[in-house]
C-alpha cells in the first residue's frame, strides 16, 4: 500500500504522524513510504532520517494526498486541504468531527474514509489512541505548576518538594484517570503532599495500593474540596465526565480562600475546565492570573513537547497503520474490532451516530459496510 504524510500545517502543530522507525517497519512489510518534505523537521526528525529507513521523500502536500491510499496524520485536515482529500482514499488521524461542522461536510463530499484516532475504543471502554496525550498532559502539569509557583513567575515562591527542615508544597488532582495519576507519579517524585480525588472508590483502592506513601485518596465533593483548598500551592484538574462538559468543581468564590500565588493548571480545559474560572490559552500566552491566583489551561498541553508526544502517540498507532495497510480498513476492522469504532464517514455515509446526530445528517450503521466481509 501507499502511505503517505503530509507535514502538519495547522498552527503550532508540530508533530509528525509517522517517525523513521515506523517508516523503516512499513518499508519492511513491503509498503512505499511517502513523507512530505520537512515533516518531521518539528519533531526532531530530518528528512534524511526518513530516507534511510526506506522512504521517499516528496516536495508537496499535493504530490502527498495525489499518491497516498492511505494519509496519516496527527490532527484533521484544515480547510486548505480540504480539496485535496480523494475517493476511496483511508485519512488515519485525530478528526473530533462533532466540533467541526465544516470539516464534516467537506469529508462526506470527498467520499473518502475517515477512522478517527479518538473514536478508536476497545471492549473495556479505553481509548487508546487518547491514552497517550494524557500522559504527556498529566506529566506535564506537574512540570508546569512547579515552574510557575516560582516567584517570579506569579507563584507562592514554594519548591514542590522542599528541602530537609522546611514542608513540601501540597498539590491536589482533582480526577485520578490517567491524567491525574500520571500527575501524581511526577508530584510524588519531586517530594510533594499529593492528593487525588476521585468520585471512583474502585479507582482511589487501586491509586492507593500502587502510588507511594506521599500520595493520598480522598472522595471528590464540595466539601472536602472547601476544606483543602486553603491549604493546598498546586491544584490540577483532571476530571473527565465521558460525553459530558466537565464538573465546576472549583468555583469562582473559592479563589478568596486560596492562599496568594497557588497555581491551578486545569488539564481538562479542552472539556470545558472544571475550574470555573478557567479560560483556554496557548502555549504563547499560557497564563492569568484573577485574585492573586495564577491559572495555567493550555488546551493542546503535548504541543509542546512534539519529540515526546509524536513518539507516545505513534508508539500506540503504528500497530494500527500496520495492520491497516497490510489488509485494508474492511479486514482490519475484523480482526481488530476497536478500528471499527474509529471508522466516523465512509464513502460520504456518516457511520458515527454522534456526528450524524450534532449535524442532523443521516446515518448509516458501520455495518452496512463491514458486515459482508
Ligand atoms: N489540555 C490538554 O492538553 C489535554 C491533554 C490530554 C487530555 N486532556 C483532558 O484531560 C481530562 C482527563 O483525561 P483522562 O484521560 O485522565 O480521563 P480519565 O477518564 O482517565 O479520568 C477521569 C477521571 O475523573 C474522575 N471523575 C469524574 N467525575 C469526577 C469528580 N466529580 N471529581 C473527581 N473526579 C471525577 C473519573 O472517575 C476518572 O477517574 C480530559 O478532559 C481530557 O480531554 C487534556
Amino acid at each position: 500500500m501507499h502511505v503517505a504524510v503530509p507535514k502538519e500545517i495547522k498552527n503550532n502543530e508540530n508533530r509528525v504522524a509517522l517517525t523513521p522507525a515506523g517508516a523503516k517497519e512499513l518499508v519492511k512489510m513491503g509498503h512505499s513510504v511517502f513523507v512530505q518534505q520537512a515533516a518531521g523537521e518539528g519533531s526532531g526528525f530530518s528528512d534524511e532520517t526518513y530516507q534511510a529507513a526506506g522512504a521517499e521523500i516528496l516536495p508537496t502536500i499535493e504530490s502527498i494526498y495525489e499518491i497516498g491510499e492511505m494519509i496519516l496524520k496527527v490532527k484533521e485536515p484544515i480547510d486548505q486541504e480540504y480539496h485535496l482529500v480523494r475517493e476511496d482514499q483511508l485519512l488515519f488521524t485525530y478528526f473530533h468531527f462533532a466540533s467541526n461542522e465544516p470539516l464534516t461536510q467537506a469529508m462526506v463530499q470527498s467520499k473518502a474514509v475517515c477512522m478517527a484516532y479518538e473514536t478508536v475504543e476497545k471492549p473495556d471502554k479505553s481509548l487508546p489512541l487518547l491514552v497517550p496525550m494524557s500522559e504527556v498532559a498529566g506529566r506535564m502539569a506537574v512540570q508546569k505548576g512547579a515552574n510557575y509557583l516560582e516567584k517570579p513567575l506569579g507563584g507562592r515562591g514554594i519548591l514542590l518538594g522542599g528541602v530537609p527542615g522546611t514542608l513540601p508544597a501540597k498539590v491536589l488532582i482533582l480526577g485520578g484517570g490517567i491524567v491525574g495519576t500520571q500527575a501524581a507519579w511526577m508530584a510524588a517524585g519531586l517530594g510533594a503532599d499529593v492528593i487525588i480525588m476521585d468520585v471512583s472508590l474502585p479507582r482511589m483502592r487501586y491509586l492507593s495500593d500502587v502510588m507511594p506513601k506521599n500520595v493520598k485518596t480522598m472522595m471528590s465533593n464540595e466539601y472536602n474540596i472547601r476544606n483543602l483548598i486553603p491549604s493546598t500551592d498546586l491544584i490540577i484538574g483532571a476530571v473527565l465526565v465521558p460525553g459530558a462538559k466537565a464538573p465546576h468543581l472549583i468555583t469562582r468564590d473559592m479563589l478568596q480562600y486560596m492562599l496568594p500565588g497557588t497555581v491551578l493548571v486545569d488539564v481538562a480545559v479542552d472539556q470545558g475546565g472544571c475550574i470555573e474560572t478557567c479560560q483556554p490559552t496557548t502555549h504563547e500566552k499560557p497564563t492569568y492570573t484573577i485574585d492573586g491566583v495564577l491559572h495555567y489551561c493550555v488546551a493542546n498541553m503535548p504541543g509542546a513537547v512534539p519529540y515526546t508526544s509524536t513518539l507516545a502517540l505513534t508508539n500506540a498507532t503504528l500497530p494500527y497503520v500496520l495492520e491497516l495497510a497490510d489488509n485494508g480498513w474492511e479486514h482490519s476492522c475484523i480482526r481488530f474490532p476497536e478500528l471499527k469504532s474509529g471508522l466516523n464517514i465512509i464513502k460520504g455515509d456518516v457511520v458515527y451516530q454522534a456526528v450524524a446526530e450534532t449535524f442532523d445528517l443521516p446515518y448509516v450503521p458501520v455495518s452496512y459496510y463491514t458486515n459482508h466481509h
